[in-house]
């Protein structure tokens, strides 16, 4: 088998951690088949997949095209900018996207895949115009199409190209079917992560080095965020929980990340973060440590993991790496995110957007430390029992040879 993986990004946000661990899964379950990425930039994403030896070439996205996007015109990043600006962006990249398109099309004749595999809106649609139409393509999604204005109407124009279509959670794969009805497959398939990267045993960092803040003295409990800084990850809602804790209240917050897709409107600046934090009187509680590359050394620093997002998580795979990591999480319990975890035993959930709540759990797993322990021992448990690249790989492989195998003849578009 000859998979093609087009990613529209080339940094390491969710979407691209999670298709290096499709790819990885899939080395080592097959290891004859051969796979390929095309990203649309350079980064992490590309130098991952060369380490594991996936041959990975960049053929890069021209500006107008990457700051392209209407996860803020309406979309899970609120209403910041108006539907008709994204439009007029849309018309005058026109050019470019068409240029982009042919680009990707000379590629994939020259790679001559059996199947190629897209991750992510823009690649969605554009490999679906740049494919020869005898190329199976499955389209992996890692969040809400019916939540994106725009791009729901053009994916579902484009439905029926696909052999079949992959969906992180049973969450988004329901509002796929609802929007795509009888026009493709969808199957559920939850993400893997390095169960080995992602242990509880590992070295962990200095966060209040890393965040230049004093050290947090003997009793202290660390409490973080790690997340990009879209929008509805939740952060404001953090730290509004983080002052809502009593004064003599032994919590540190930390807010682990950095900007980090290109699409405008769809992202806090730290700047504004901070400020916020400020505002709110926070400045001894909090600490900022900007992008962190070692994920799992962060996570093993803290003592509880909040995952805070305002809108349904798709999946969520901070959730599921702090779990591995053995830790105790509290997430926001809607969207895919509730299928990670048996709530009150693996984590604990809060309604999402609800900072009084959040404070509330805050508080009683910092006060219980034998709590943090028992849902981080049956975290650990959880994770290696769901997350393991083996079961990815034994979801994934029959899909894409039932897309390879498929025969009809593929509709014009
Ligand atoms: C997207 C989703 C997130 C998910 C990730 C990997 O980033 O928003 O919920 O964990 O993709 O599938």
């Amino acid at each position: 088998m000859n998979l093609l993986f087009l990613n529209p990004a080339g940094s390491s946000g969710g979407a691209e951690r999670a298709l290096l661990d499709v790819m990885a899964s899939l080395a080592e379950a097959r290891p004859g088949w051969r796979l390929k990425l095309i990203a649309a930039a350079d980064g992490a994403l590309v130098e991952e997949a060369r380490a594991m030896g996936v041959g990975a070439a960049v053929i890069k996205f021209p500006r107008a095209v990457s700051q392209l996007g209407d996860a803020a015109a309406g979309g899970p990043a609120g209403d910041h900018s108006n539907p008709l600006a994204v439009a007029g962006r849309v018309a005058a990249a026109a050019p470019a996207i068409v240029g982009y398109a042919r680009a990707l099309r000379r590629a994939i004749v020259d790679c001559a895949p059996d199947v190629i595999h897209t991750n992510g809106f823009k690649m969605h649609v554009l490999g679906a115009w740049a494919a020869p139409r005898t190329t199976p393509l499955v389209w992996h999604l890692h969040d809400y199409v019916r939540a994106r204005p725009m791009m729901s109407r053009l994916l579902k124009a484009h439905a029926r190209r696909t052999a079949a279509i992959v969906a992180n959670s049973h969450s988004v794969a329901g509002d796929a079917r609802r929007l795509f009805g009888g026009r493709a497959t969808v199957f559920a398939v939850h993400n893997a992560i390095d169960l080995e990267r992602f242990s509880p045993a590992g070295p962990a960092l200095d966060l209040d080095r890393l965040a230049g803040v004093p050290p947090l003295g003997e009793g202290g409990v660390r409490v973080g965020l790690i997340a990009t800084l879209a929008r509805w990850k939740g952060h404001r809602t953090f730290l509004r929980a983080l002052a809502a804790l009593p004064a003599d209240s032994p919590v540190r917050g930390y807010v682990i990340g950095g900007a980090l897709y290109e699409t405008a409107g769809s992202q806090h600046a730290l700047s504004d973060l901070r400020g916020y934090a400020g505002a709110l009187g926070l400045n001894n509680r909090i600490g900022f440590t900007g992008f962190v590359a070692d994920a799992p050394a962060a996570i093993r620093a803290l003592d509880v993991v909040v995952h805070a997002s305002t809108a349904p998580e798709p999946f969520g795979l901070a959730i599921a790496e702090a779990m591995a990591c053995g830790k105790a999480v509290i997430a926001s319990a809607a969207g895919g995110a509730v299928e990670l975890f048996a709530d009150g035993v693996e984590a604990l959930g809060h309604p999402p957007g609800d900072a009084a709540e959040l404070a509330r759990t805050i508080a009683r797993l910092a006060a219980d430390r034998d709590l943090r322990a028992r849902l981080g021992a049956a975290a650990a448990i959880a994770a290696r029992r769901r997350f393991t690249r083996e079961r990815l790989a034994n979801e994934l492989i029959p899909i894409y040879e039932g897309a390879a195998g498929e025969t009809r003849a593929r509709p014009a578009i």
